[in-house]
C-alpha cells in the first residue's frame, strides 16, 4: 500500500474531514494512519489541539489500540496469534522462531477468528493457519 509522506499540513487537511463528528480521537487517529501509514508523533499535539483534547487523552487512546502504529511500517506485517487457543497448538513458541527469523517485523495477535486452525498468522494481511516458519516464510516473499 503506499501511503502520503507525513507532513503537518496534509495532517491538518485529514483532521478537517472529521471538524463535525463527535468522539473523533480514534477516528483521527485512525485516519491519520490510514493517510501516512502511522501516527506521527507530532500528531498527537495536532489533534489535541483540532479537537480541543488534552495531549493526554490523544496520547491515551494512541497507546490503547495496538493497531496503531507510532512509526513507519516494516515492508512486511507479520502477526503471530498468541490467544489462548492458538497458545495450546504452540504459537509461543512459533513467535519466538519467528521473532528471531524476522525481528523487527514480529507483532503479537490477539485472535484472528481462525481459532480451529492454529496456530494462526498473518502476513500482510493474509491469514495463515496451522502456521510454520516455512508458511511464513514463503506468504513474506
Ligand atoms: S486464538 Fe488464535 S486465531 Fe483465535
Amino acid at each position: 500500500m503506499k501511503y502520503s509522506p507525513w507532513s503537518k499540513d496534509a495532517a491538518l487537511v485529514v483532521l478537517a474531514t472529521l471538524r463535525e463528528e463527535e468522539g473523533p480521537v480514534l477516528m483521527a487517529l485512525q485516519a491519520l494512519q490510514k493517510e501516512f501509514g502511522y501516527v506521527h508523533t507530532e500528531s498527537v499535539g495536532l489533534v489535541a489541539n483540532f479537537f480541543n483534547k488534552s495531549r493526554a487523552d490523544v496520547h491515551g487512546v494512541l497507546t490503547f489500540y495496538h493497531d496503531l502504529r507510532t512509526s513507519p511500517q516494516p515492508e512486511n506485517q507479520i502477526s503471530v496469534c498468541v490467544a489462548e487457543a492458538c497458545q495450546s497448538v504452540g504459537s509461543r513458541q512459533l513467535e519466538k522462531d519467528v521473532k528471531a527469523r524476522f525481528g523487527e517485523e514480529v507483532h503479537d495477535g490477539y485472535c484472528f477468528g481462525n481459532c480451529a486452525l492454529g496456530p494462526a498468522a498473518m502476513v500482510n494481511g493474509k491469514i495463515i493457519g496451522r502456521a510454520t516458519l516455512e508458511k511464513i516464510e514463503k506468504a513474506r516473499q
